[in-house]
């Protein structure tokens, strides 16, 4: 099967390690990445010391829990706080960062018609190709991954590690069970040919 039919969301990791060679050799198929005019607008925080994260998960489980405190009812905040175990669970977990301090080299003298946040759009865009890279990558060496925007629901807790906005992050460890992914609407929906 195709590494991209093959690839799912894993939710369920073995504790093993991955080795910092084949994690290098995922971060970096991030990296080759295509990125508006090569800007490479993002860098990756890789967290694989266990006391850290564990440390980080209980962080983020007590922020979330203040703020379903003040919105209680709100399920997709109860939600996160699973997002939130397998975090604790994974042996590995990048934070995925936008370096947004370059969109001024875009300003090259074209009237651009498109806003600033037209532009952050499009850098975002790569960052987005940079993890399915990852993601894909880590399939193919039998590594199982799972992106999370869930971390957003924490914002203070991730933001000690980095300078630049945080925008989601990935989960990589070896697979406990293999999971299928749910559906997806079929061409003729999602698709036109003119
Ligand atoms: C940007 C992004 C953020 C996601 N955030 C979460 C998350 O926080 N928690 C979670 O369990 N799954 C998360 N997912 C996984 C999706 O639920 C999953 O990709 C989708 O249901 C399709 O399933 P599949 O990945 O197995 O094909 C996220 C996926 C993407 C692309």
């Amino acid at each position: 099967m195709d590494i991209i039919e093959k690839r799912s969301s894993t939710r369920l990791f073995k504790s093993a390690d991955i080795n910092i060679g084949t994690l290098k050799q995922i971060i970096s198929a991030g990296l080759t990445a295509p990125s508006p005019k090569n800007r490479q607008p993002w860098e990756f925080i890789v967290i694989v010391d266990k006391k850290k994260k564990n440390d980080l998960a209980n962080s983020m489980k007590i922020e979330i829990e203040k703020l379903l405190f003040e919105k209680p009812g709100r399920k997709d905040i109860k939600a996160s706080l699973d997002t939130i175990e397998i975090i604790r669970q994974a042996p590995v977990l990048v934070l995925v960062c936008y370096v947004n301090n370059m969109v001024d080299i875009h300003d090259d003298g074209v009237n651009w018609v498109i806003s600033a946040k037209d532009v952050e759009a499009v850098e975002i865009q790569s960052i987005g190709a940079a993890v399915e890279n990852m993601l894909l990558k880590a399939e193919a060496l039998g590594i199982g991954s799972l992106w999370c925007a869930d971390v957003l629901y924490a914002y203070n807790s991730i933001s000690q590690f980095s300078s630049f906005p945080i925008i989601s992050a990935v989960c990589f460890g070896y697979k406990q069970t293999h999971s299928t992914s749910p559906s997806r609407k079929n061409i003729d929906e999602k698709c036109k040919f003119i």
